[in-house]
């Protein structure tokens, strides 16, 4: 089958012949109909994460069930999205109702199968679904209804849980309350969606593309601010002086963490949902931390529980609660993939997703 293969960081990507093993006790083979292009992919591409290689990339995904291996469900012809971090359900995290945070989630890259030449292949976050096909865990592959657009379907297992849960779960947004959200890729916009959708004002949308302006405002924003040196200024005229009650950093870099500590009122919270690097240091004053009275936390996986939220968001997108159609830019090939890394790394669109 083929699938959208790195073979290292700066190496161009290739769509290549590649096979998978068949699907073994507890697994499933699912076919992909489309799957999205995520910043985290990009990291693994341009070297900002460095994995194991060959590497398949692709981690947001929804298909269909076309072989369980012995004792798997569900069955055959079922309709699944991905969670690139099944939980175990025994560990401590788990036992403690934090399966986000599951010790056994899957490692950035994970071996499984082989390449035309016989070269072990990697798959990312245990799933590599820029592919046709992928063989994973049954747990792994969360059943949802059937009949929703594959392309927005697929953003329901990164960009969409992660967005929504950021706001729900790990901020818990509530109605009347501000909003500043930094980084206007799927995730960001994801999390405008959410935002809107608690009832949170002002939104204020924040990036260094004006181009993500319409974006932004067609997801959920009630303003879009450019994120300069007089974005505190800017964001304070929004919020009678203090800052916003929420910041959402969705970048995934030191500075736009300050950024997101600096326009977050007295007693606000700044959450982090950008993964950023391992040696990017954030700064801040001891005497700030202390007067300010802010909390600064991460929101992994959007602190949610996918086997229970990915349907949940499914249902809305069927009953038209949850609009997904401002976060998808376009759909494309396989073939036609490489070319929207470049376009993701320009910043521009929003989500792009090949589709099968
Ligand atoms: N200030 C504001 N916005 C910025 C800045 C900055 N200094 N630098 C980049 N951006 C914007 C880009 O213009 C782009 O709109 O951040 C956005 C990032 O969007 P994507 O590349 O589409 O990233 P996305 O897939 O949404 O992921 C964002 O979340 O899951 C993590 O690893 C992922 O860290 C990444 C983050
Ligand atoms: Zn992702």
């Amino acid at each position: 089958m083929r699938a959208l293969v790195s073979r290292g960081p700066g190496a161009p990507l290739r769509v290549e012949q590649v096979r998978l093993p068949a699907p073994g006790p507890g697994e499933l083979r699912i076919r992909i109909r489309a799957a999205g292009i995520c910043h985290s992919d990009l990291s693994m591409v341009d070297g900002t994460l460095a994995p194991a290689y060959p590497l398949v990339l692709g981690h947001e995904a929804t298909g269909v069930v076309v072989e369980a291996g012995p004792g798997a469900t569900p069955e055959v012809g079922t309709p699944v999205v991905l969670n690139w971090a099944p939980a175990c359900r025994s560990c401590w995290f788990c036992r403690h109702d934090e399966p986000w945070l599951c010790v056994a989630n899957a490692a950035p890259a994970v071996a499984r199968g082989e390449t035309a030449d016989g070269t072990p292949l990697h798959v990312t976050l245990g799933l590599g679904a820029l592919a046709e096909e992928v063989v994973v865990p049954a747990h792994a592959a969360v059943p949802v209804p059937a009949g929703l657009p594959p392309e927005q379907a697929a953003l329901l297992g990164c960009a969409v849980l992660t967005g929504t849960g950021a706001v729900r779960n790990t901020a818990r947004v509530a109605a009347g309350e501000s909003v500043a959200v930094i980084g206007l890729g799927g995730v960001g916009l994801a999390v405008l969606t959410a935002a809107r959708a608690a009832g949170a004002t002002p939104i204020l949308a924040v990036d260094v593309a004006e181009a993500k302006r319409e974006l932004a405002l067609a997801a959920g924003a009630t303003d879009f601010l450019r994120s300069d040196d007089q974005l505190s200024k800017q964001v304070r005229a929004r919020t009678e002086g203090r800052g916003v009650d929420h910041a959402f950093e969705c970048v995934g870099r030191s500075a736009t963490i300050r950024a997101a500590w600096r326009i977050t009122r007295r007693g606000g919270a700044v959450t982090v949902v950008g993964m950023g690097g391992k040696d990017d240091l954030v700064s801040l004053a001891a005497l700030d931390i202390f007067h300010s009275a802010r909390t600064l936390r991460s929101s992994v996986y959007g602190s949610a529980d996918p086997d229970r939220e990915v349907p949940e968001l499914a249902r809305s997108v069927d009953a038209g609660t949850l609009d997904l159609r401002p976060l998808v830019s376009g759909t494309l090939g396989l073939d036609e993939a490489p070319a929207a890394f470049d376009r993701l790394a320009r910043g521009e669109g929003a989500r792009w997703v090949v589709t099968f």
